[in-house]
């Protein structure tokens, strides 16, 4: 049966390739990205699987913009990825980057945005078949990373983490599953050259999983091989 799915950031990196999978096995497509006109890689799936996808423009900060996008869909959602996201200055306590603006547009973004989905998409989402929502976080947000440096990269996967806790906890009455998962350190713009894997194996591993996933394991951060972590 087709699933209809829902992904925030699908024009390039993680977000691409999982729309990618999502549409070569059948299923149906909602892709959100802040500049259409420029998802070359998008369009083109597009005009390939025409049938499947319908793109849409939203900044994922910007509640209003998802709210007008939920408007436009009158058909439930089965699952609801928030891949969209950004990283912040990568330097330490003494970096000079981390002026309010900077730091209040990585918090809205990783944080206010998947919180923003969605809340915007939830009647749809109240309608789909085994609906549920997962947040692409990250190992670094985890209280048990070593790390001393990206400050607020850091807490805001840790906010989201959060976040997806409590929707867990509020959504587990309606039947609806939230998890987040660390997708690897993976070979796109953000994860560089050097990260140790491709798009292609994060995004499947990530789809695998997610299909897994029942009530029993909502609330739950994951790695992408299916594995536990630690929030
Ligand atoms: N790559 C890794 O190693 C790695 C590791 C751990 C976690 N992650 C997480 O995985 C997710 C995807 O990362 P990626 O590696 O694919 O990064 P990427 O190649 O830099 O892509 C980021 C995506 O997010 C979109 N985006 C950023 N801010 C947005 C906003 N305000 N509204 C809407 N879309 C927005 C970007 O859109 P534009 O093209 O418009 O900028 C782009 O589509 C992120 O949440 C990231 O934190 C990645």
């Amino acid at each position: 049966m087709q699933t209809t799915y829902l992904i925030t950031g699908a024009n390039r990196g993680i977000g691409l390739e999982l729309s990618k999978h999502i549409v070569s096995n059948g299923d149906r497509l909602i892709a959100i990205c802040r500049k259409p006109k420029e998802a070359m890689e998008l369009n083109e799936l597009s005009r390939k699987f025409k049938d499947r996808i319908m793109i849409f423009s939203a900044d994922v900060s910007h509640d209003i913009d998802l709210l007008s996008v939920a408007s436009q869909i009158d058909f439930p959602i089965d699952t609801i990825i928030c891949n969209a996201g950004m990283m912040s200055d990568q330097g330490g306590i003494t970096s000079r980057a981390n002026e309010s603006d900077v730091v209040s547009n990585i918090l809205m973004t990783n944080i206010a945005g998947p919180f923003y989905t969605v809340r915007s998409f939830l009647p749809q989402l109240k309608l789909g078949k085994n609906p549920r929502v997962s947040i692409i976080s990250s190992y670094m947000g985890s209280q048990k990373h070593q790390g001393a440096s990206s400050y607020f990269y850091r807490a805001s996967k840790a906010g989201v983490n959060n976040i997806m806790v409590t929707l867990s906890n509020e959504l587990k009455s309606e039947g609806i599953i939230v998890n987040s998962f660390h997708p690897g350190w993976v070979r796109t713009d953000m994860g560089g050259k050097n990260a140790n894997i491709s798009p292609e194996e994060s995004a499947e591993n990530i789809l695998k999983q997610l299909r897994k996933l029942n009530l029993t394991n909502t609330g739950l951060f994951l790695n992408y091989n299916g594995t536990e972590l630690p929030l």
